[in-house]
């Protein structure tokens, strides 16, 4: 399979030397991602070595999902749901919930602590047949404890236990933790979040594959696309260059990365990125701060500062050259616009963006997703990110796959209940 991504570094305003420099920490990152050495790397040669039984009884579970409900709500938080939301809507786009679908829609819970938006979600539920895809690790995180408990119960009260036992669907850990035991003995179906693959690098696990299949998405397409991404020399040539290029803007006082879309279908998987590279770099007092922005919205209110603002940033755009629609602007619009394809005016939005910030001499890279978005293209970009993350981290010094931090505020909050 032919890779549908690009990357172009060539307007992050790196000199060749100082690229070459950066050659032998590269190198010792690619191997100690590729050595098997590394606790946590599962997800690497995941694509080739997945458990195709398993694959199976993702893709038998969505299809009596299909027959069960209209609304499946994901419960999960962080690593255990923003890869799945974020591939979804990169699929579904912004009105997936307005449309009439034959597949189960995808509702997501768990991911935060609002009693208010609970209680609307379970109100929009009372109108729909629902299952429950509850998705923690650990077991004991807050946030999808809360709401699974919130929707469970109202599940057994509208289907009865038995028939609510049916409905739910829990990925956690093979062995440990709660929700494990509540699933052995009430007897949810389980899938298993692997051992050695961490939250953020876990969308092509069940963990993003079971929500994305009952939503009529084949698991074996995201890997097929992962894998073929592995397998190309020159996309990952371009991951390495790519997590060179950060550390070296890095080490230049750039110290927050933003991403750029300019569809708003890509604001969640602005919000993954944001995770992945967050938790994965942020650590030891070291770590680019990854933000997101949503053009052409965004530079009504952000365009003066990325102009002309303090310049401690670098500007990751995330470019689909295939939108799945176009439309041409009606003549009421007036000239110059009309008669003129949106997407058009949309990609002279983003070049004209783009050379003012070049001006500006803000650093720049470029990702061309080159056909329409579709499981296998998401599957290449989720590999490459994942990738080059691992390595740009293993270059700063720091274990990509670990969160020390996370737990401090956890300790703090559990005290205060
Ligand atoms: O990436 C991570 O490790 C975190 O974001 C976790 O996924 C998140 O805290 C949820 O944890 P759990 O799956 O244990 O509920």
């Amino acid at each position: 399979m032919k890779c549908l991504i690009e990357m172009n570094g060539s307007m992050a305003g790196l000199d060749p030397a100082e690229i070459r420099s950066m050659q032998e920490a590269a190198d010792l990152a690619v191997a100690r991602l590729h050595s098997d050495k590394e606790s946590f790397t599962g997800w690497v040669d995941l694509p080739e070595t997945y458990d195709r039984d398993e694959i199976r009884r993702i893709r038998s579970a969505a299809q009596t999902i299909a027959q069960q409900c209209t609304a499946l709500v994901v419960i999960g938080i962080g690593g255990s749901y923003l890869g799945a939301r974020a591939v979804y809507e990169l699929l579904t786009g912004s009105f997936a919930h307005l449309l009439p679908q034959k597949k189960p829609k995808l509702y997501f819970a768990g991911q935060n602590i609002s009693a208010v938006y609970h209680k609307e979600l379970m109100e929009v539920l009372e109108s729909q047949e629902f299952c429950l895809c509850v998705i923690s690790k650990s077991g004991t995180t807050a946030e999808p404890s809360i709401a699974f408990a919130l929707l469970k119960d109202a599940l057994i009260l509208r289907y009865g236990k038995e028939e609510a036992a049916r409905r739910i669907y829990a990925i956690t850990d093979a062995s440990k933790g709660v929700l494990r035991q509540e699933a052995e003995r009430e007897g949810y179906e389980t899938f298993v979040v692997p051992d050695d693959i961490g939250g953020r690098y876990s969308v092509l696990t069940p963990v993003g594959l079971l929500p994305l299949a009952a939503a009529g998405f084949d698991p074996e397409e995201f890997l097929s696309g992962a894998r073929a991404a592995g397998q190309d020399r020159e996309l990952m040539d371009q991951a390495r260059e790519y997590a060179v290029g950060r550390n070296l803007l890095y080490k230049k006082g750039k110290h927050i990365e933003i991403f750029e879309s300019y569809e708003p279908r890509f604001a969640f998987f602005a919000e993954w990125l944001k995770q992945l590279f967050g938790e994965s770099e942020g650590k030891g007092g070291k770590g680019i701060f990854p933000a997101s922005l949503n053009f052409s919205s965004d530079l009504h209110s952000m365009g003066q500062f990325l102009q002309e603002g303090t310049p401690c940033f670098f500007e990751t755009i995330l470019e689909e050259c295939r939108p799945a629609a176009d439309l041409c602007v009606p003549n009421s619009a007036g000239s110059p616009l009309a008669g003129k394809s949106v997407n058009d005016i949309n990609r002279a939005a983003l070049e004209g963006v783009a050379a003012a910030h070049r001006q500006a001499g803000i650093p720049m890279f470029r990702f061309e997703l080159k056909e329409k978005i579709s499981p296998q293209i998401l599957g290449q970009v989720v590999y490459f990110f994942e990738t080059a993350c691992a390595l740009s981290a293993y270059m700063m010094g720091v274990d990509p796959f670990d969160q020390p931090g996370v737990e401090a505020y956890k300790r703090e909050m559990r005290e205060r209940l």
